[in-house]
């Protein structure tokens, strides 16, 4: 099969012919039909998060149609349509499974090939794989374990249903599991991109009263719109600080970063009410630490919270967002800028940086 491989930090993806297994135990093959670009790929193609090094396959917001599957596998069965992303893997024995806590099973690594195994993936005879091993995104198919993936009737699009795979279910799991924002709440979100497009549609979704999209580029603010943003605020223009705290009766109850940047983590605490909650969902570079004023959070009792789409969002949950699609509370449609092939990693990733495009899906097949 084709994939697009990644080699050195910023350097151009090429497109590579590399071998994928057969699946073994509840392994699933899946042929790739949508490849959402996420800016997480990004942050590693940039090579500022030193667990993954190259040589790499990214991409991990996927749909595709299972070609083949593993001795073991019982869900799902060749022609299924599934979403494959940063789902659940988890062993159902351990301490955390028989709690009720899947997503943090002390296991959920052990399902994939360990180091003596044969390599899922290979490149000129040596083991590639990809953020999720051997599950990967922007190659013509993937070896995913059946537990991360969810089956979805064959008639949904499924350049829309990849974004499921990762943006959509970790920005409204933000706002819907993490945050758990209440009817009527004041939210600020800060990054209108595939992320924080879906972290307004959940506030929306929730009943925010307001609902105020931070973005530098004004097309974004114009899509925030659409996606159920009540204001919006360029943050090229405006200090987005004063301009919330403007909007709202000084600060919101909510914010969320949804860029992964130090200076807008710190903008979405300072424009917090007292008890007002800041939920930071963007990926920061290793190196990158956060200095926040004491006494500005003590004083008020805000609060500042991490959010990763795997500890906060199951399989269910994936279930109940397409399922949000299917009834017309959720706007996809307008979340999918641009398509193109693995040839077209490289130009989506710099509409990425240039804030182009709400989200590039990639069809490799
Ligand atoms: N926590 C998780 O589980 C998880 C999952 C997926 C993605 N992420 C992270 O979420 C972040 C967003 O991902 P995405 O795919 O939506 O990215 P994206 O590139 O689509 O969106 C980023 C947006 O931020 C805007 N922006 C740039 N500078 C800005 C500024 N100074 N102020 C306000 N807005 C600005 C851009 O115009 C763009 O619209 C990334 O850091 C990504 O790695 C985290
Ligand atoms: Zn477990
Ligand atoms: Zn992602």
């Amino acid at each position: 099969m084709k994939a697009a491989v990644y080699h050195a930090p910023l350097k151009p993806h090429t497109i590579e012919e590399v071998e994928i297994d057969h699946p073994r135990g509840t392994e699933v093959l899946i042929r790739i039909m949508a490849s959402g670009v996420c800016h997480s790929d990004h942050v590693i193609w940039s090579g500022h998060r030193a667990v993954f090094a190259p040589p790499m396959i990214l991409g991990h917001e996927v749909a595709g149609v299972v070609e083949e599957t593993g001795p073991d596998v019982t869900t799902v069965k060749p022609g299924d349509h599934v979403i494959a992303g940063g789902g659940l893997r988890f062993c159902g024995r351990c301490k955390n499974c028989r709690a009720g806590r899947a997503y943090m099973c002390l296991n959920k690594f052990t399902a994939s090939r360990g180091p003596d195994d044969k390599p899922a993936i290979t490149w000129k005879g040596k083991r590639i794989g990809g953020i999720g091993g051997s599950s990967v995104g922007f190659a013509q198919m993937s070896l995913t374990d059946e537990l991360s993936l969810v089956k979805i009737d064959n008639d949904l699009p499924m350049d829309r249903m990849a974004l499921i795979g990762c943006g959509v279910t970790t920005g409204l799991g933000a706002v819907l599991r993490t945050a758990k924002v209440p009817p009527g709440a004041s939210v600020a979100v800060i990054g209108a991109g595939g992320v924080g497009s879906s972290a307004i549609q959940g506030a929306r979704i929730a009943g925010a009263d307001q609902i105020i999209a931070v973005d530098v580029v004004d097309s974004k603010l114009e899509s925030a719109k659409k996606f159920g943003a009540t204001h919006a605020v360029n943050a090229a223009k405006v200090d987005p600080v004063e301009a919330i705290k403007e909007l709202t009766d000084g600060g919101v109850e909510y914010s969320f970063e949804a860029l992964g940047n130090v200076k807008t983590i710190e903008q979405a605490i300072r424009c917090l009410m007292p008890r007002g909650t800041a939920t930071l969902i963007g990926v920061t570079p290793d190196a990158d630490d956060l200095k926040v004023n004491a006494y500005f959070v003590i004083s008020g009792e805000r609060r500042i919270q991490g959010h990763h789409l795997i500890y906060s969002v199951g399989a269910l949950d994936q279930r109940y967002i397409v399922n949000l699609y299917r009834r017309g509370l959720l706007n996809l449609d307008d979340m999918v800028s641009r398509h193109g092939k693995l040839e077209d990693l490289d130009g989506a990733f710099r509409a990425m940086e240039k804030g182009e495009v709400v989200r590039t899906v990639l069809m490799p097949n």
